[in-house]
């Protein structure tokens, strides 16, 4: 989608703030510092739905090594702005990632709860290695501890849509990342 300095929906206004120009730059920093670092090894690359498809298929097309896909879906903000707090599963892995060394792709972390059960739930089926990738990190807004491996952005705390993060299920194919900044 056209990239538009400011995007108006419902009442709320929204500005850019990462255009696609720094994002794609970014993009291909991670992939490089990942294939650095998976260097004779093949990785999957485990997205989770549906906001990190955009950001891996994009990610991974900049990788030098060879890696494998899969997509998990965990229970989703749905409509709301902020997370709820539960995570079940909706989608489980395809792959079997016993032994495997796996990379899970997120598009953006919050409150971490997301990163936190899916460690568990990794960690439960034996992988080599587990690493987690993730195109924007919230200042300040994690409510358990956690460490990502690699991290695109850190931003505030606000609502932000495009490059695979929605508002209401739309926006996801803005080619920029936008933040609200006004609510009328
Ligand atoms: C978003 C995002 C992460 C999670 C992060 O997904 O893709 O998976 O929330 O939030 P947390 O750190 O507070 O757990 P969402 O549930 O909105 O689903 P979507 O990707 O389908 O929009």
């Amino acid at each position: 989608m056209k990239v538009e300095k400011v995007i108006e929906i419902d009442n709320l206004r929204f500005e850019i703030l990462i255009d696609t120009e720094r994002l794609q730059r970014r993009v291909r920093e991670l992939a490089e510092e990942i294939s650095r670092d998976y260097q004779g090894r093949i990785p999957i690359m485990v997205g989770v739905l549906n906001g990190a498809s955009i950001f891996l298929a994009d990610l991974i097309r900049e990788m030098s090594i060879d890696c494998e896909m899969d997509f998990i879906k965990i229970s989703s903000y749905g409509n709301a702005r902020v997370s709820s707090g539960e995570i079940t599963m909706i989608k489980d892995f395809s792959a079997d990632l016993h032994g495997r060394d796996v990379i899970v792709v997120e598009d953006i972390v919050d409150s971490g709860l997301s990163v936190q059960y899916l460690r568990r739930r990794i960690n439960s089926l034996k992988p080599s290695s587990l690493k987690f990738v993730s195109l924007l990190v919230k200042k300040g807004a994690a409510k358990v501890e956690l460490k990502i491996d690699y991290i695109g952005f850190e931003i505030e705390n606000r609502f932000v849509i495009g490059y695979g993060l929605d508002y209401k299920q739309i926006k996801r194919n803005l080619n920029a990342i936008y933040q609200l900044v006004e609510e009328k």
